[in-house]
């Protein structure tokens, strides 16, 4: 049977550069690098608000389960952002994660050497920079019960609970130390474990693992303040990181910077099974949205991770990133990353450079 593919554009330049993800796995079913897939489209965020009243139309989510994999654009734009919060395009976003169990988010930060002079920090830091956040997604303070904002003595209380039980810290784990096993063997726990008990049980539970699952993956613990300033003053000491919902999404931004542009960060998130949600980290960018001005790689490496981890196509895979690390040697720059001097070319543009290099 066809593997069947599940594509979101969402908002903003969401569409404009999942356009541009789509001709490459169409490129590469046409020269055989990958068996026919079955591609259908949904609504997912503000469109689908405007279509069906809600950010998660049933239809968008019937069509996730029975994907083998989804390809996300991004959520959110300004006119929804005095919504309330169960009527936000982001809700659309969190509500698929948590639907499809994708746990374990992986968010590679790679400066490749062609944008060293593109990061916001001195070259020598970020050359050759290779790391991995492993970000929990469905779980911590992000879905924790109690929550609301509630009225207390006469005044407005805003509450989040932060709660992680030992078996979503296991499963997010196991996924960390494993991705360590295909790199360099390290892996960095962050919680904030001198200040919450969550933390505490958080590296208890990883040191038992490590011990008991991973003895050959060398495991350090970091607070996550300290992991913010390591990720802007070495970031290089670092091979993989795991880290809970909340700190990874903050961590992960600061990540992205080091690579030269969050336009340049693809994302995977994944369930036990090898299903996934892939999404490139930038946002909607509302400010360029329309444009062709948005960068079309982070969504084409998105592509390159879904044919590694839910479409078993290495190989395919391979080629994305060949051509993608062709297309930055040449010179060809959107306007995120371009340095001084630079020409600019815009999101179609760049697409098709990939293209003619697959
Ligand atoms: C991310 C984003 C999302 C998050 C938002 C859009 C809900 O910031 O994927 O990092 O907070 O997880
Ligand atoms: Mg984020």
């Amino acid at each position: 049977m066809n593997k069947r593919l599940l594509l979101l554009p969402g908002d903003g330049i969401g569409p404009e550069v999942i356009a541009q993800a789509e001709k490459v796995l169409r490129t590469l079913v046409t020269a055989g690098d990958l068996p026919c897939i079955d591609i259908t489209t949904g609504l997912i965020g503000g469109c689908a608000i405007d279509m069906h009243g809600t950010p998660l139309p049933d239809d968008t989510l019937a069509m996730a389960q029975h994907a083998d994999a989804v390809l996300l654009g991004a959520v959110g734009a300004p006119q929804y952002d005095n919504l309330p919060n169960d009527k936000k395009p982001e809700l659309g976003l969190l509500s698929l994660r948590q639907a499809m169990g994708v746990f374990a988010n992986l968010r590679p930060a790679i400066c490749h050497s062609a944008l060293v002079h593109s990061s916001s920090l001195k070259p020598d830091l970020v050359a050759g920079l290779d790391i991995l956040i492993v970000r929990e997604l469905i779980g911590g303070i992000y879905f924790g019960q109690p929550r609301g904002i509630i009225e207390e003595n006469g005044e407005r209380v805003g509450i989040n609970t932060m709660r992680y039980a030992e078996h979503e810290i296991i499963r997010l784990g196991r996924a960390a130390f494993a991705a360590a096993r295909r790199r360099q063997g390290r892996l960095c726990s962050v919680e904030k474990a001198n200040v919450l008990e969550v933390g505490m049980l958080w590296r208890d539970v990883m040191t038992v693992l490590g011990r008991d699952e991973f003895p050959d993956i060398e495991l350090s613990h970091m607070y996550a303040d300290n992991a913010a300033m390591q990720l802007v003053r070495a970031p290089k000491q670092f091979d993989v990181i795991a880290t809970g919902n909340l700190f990874g999404d903050v961590l992960s931004d600061a990540a992205a910077m080091l690579t030269g542009s969050i336009g340049m960060l693809p994302s995977a998130s994944l369930d036990d099974k090898g299903r996934g949600l892939y999404e490139p980290v930038h946002g909607s960018a509302p400010d360029i949205a329309g444009q062709d001005k948005a960068n079309p790689l982070a969504a084409i490496l998105s592509v390159e991770m879904m044919l590694r981890y839910s479409l078993n196509a290495s190989v395919a895979a391979d080629k994305v990133s060949a051509a993608v690390r062709q297309t930055l040697n040449d010179n060809y720059r959107t306007a995120d990353i371009a340095g001084d001097g630079d020409s600019i070319i815009g999101c179609a543009a760049m697409g098709q450079k990939v293209l003619d290099y697959l």
